[in-house]
């Protein structure tokens, strides 16, 4: 396993691209739940540099933290409450250009301006999602959701 990233700059499809086959590479062969999403958050900070991204799983009717990378957040969220809640009960992925705009939105970090919260779903249930944060306007697309739809389909429940 190459134990560097290579940070690339260009358009947001083209760092994708570059990225994609190297998270590949960092889970290729490891069954860890935890060590795979830890590995998945660091790359996805490293090459983007978002304020915050990480997972959190479904544990019985409530989302849980799990492996992130940014400053401290939420332990703890009930499903349909906030982004990350309504990601999980309407099973999709949400992009929200202003948090302040979202009703219910839960503001782990003040600075935290737009969010993106993509759902991992296994045998048709929604088992984790993934939530990235930044610090600046409308900066989440459907190109980050294509991506990072398939980048969360990397990471096993099996
Ligand atoms: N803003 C999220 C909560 C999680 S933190 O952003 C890390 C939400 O509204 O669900």
């Amino acid at each position: 396993m190459a134990e560097d990233l290579a940070i690339i700059t260009g358009s947001k499809a083209e760092q994708y691209q570059s990225l994609i086959p190297q998270i590949k590479g960092l889970l290729d062969g490891e069954p860890d739940l935890i060590a795979n999403m830890a590995n998945l958050t660091a790359a996805l900070k490293e090459q983007f540099g978002w304020l915050w991204v990480g997972f959190y799983i479904v544990k019985k009717d409530e989302l849980v933290l799990a492996p992130f990378q940014g400053p401290v957040a939420c332990t703890r969220i009930k499903k349909g409450r906030g982004v990350c809640g309504s990601s999980w009960a309407q099973s999709k992925t949400l992009i929200v250009p202003d948090v302040e705009k979202f009703p219910g939105h839960i503001a782990c970090s003040s600075l935290s301006k737009s969010e993106i919260v993509v759902p991992v779903i296994h045998n048709n249930q929604v088992v984790a999602i993934l939530d990235i944060d930044s610090s600046e306007y409308d900066q989440f697309d459907t190109t980050d959701q294509q991506y990072l739809e398939e980048i969360v389909a990397l990471v096993s429940f099996s």
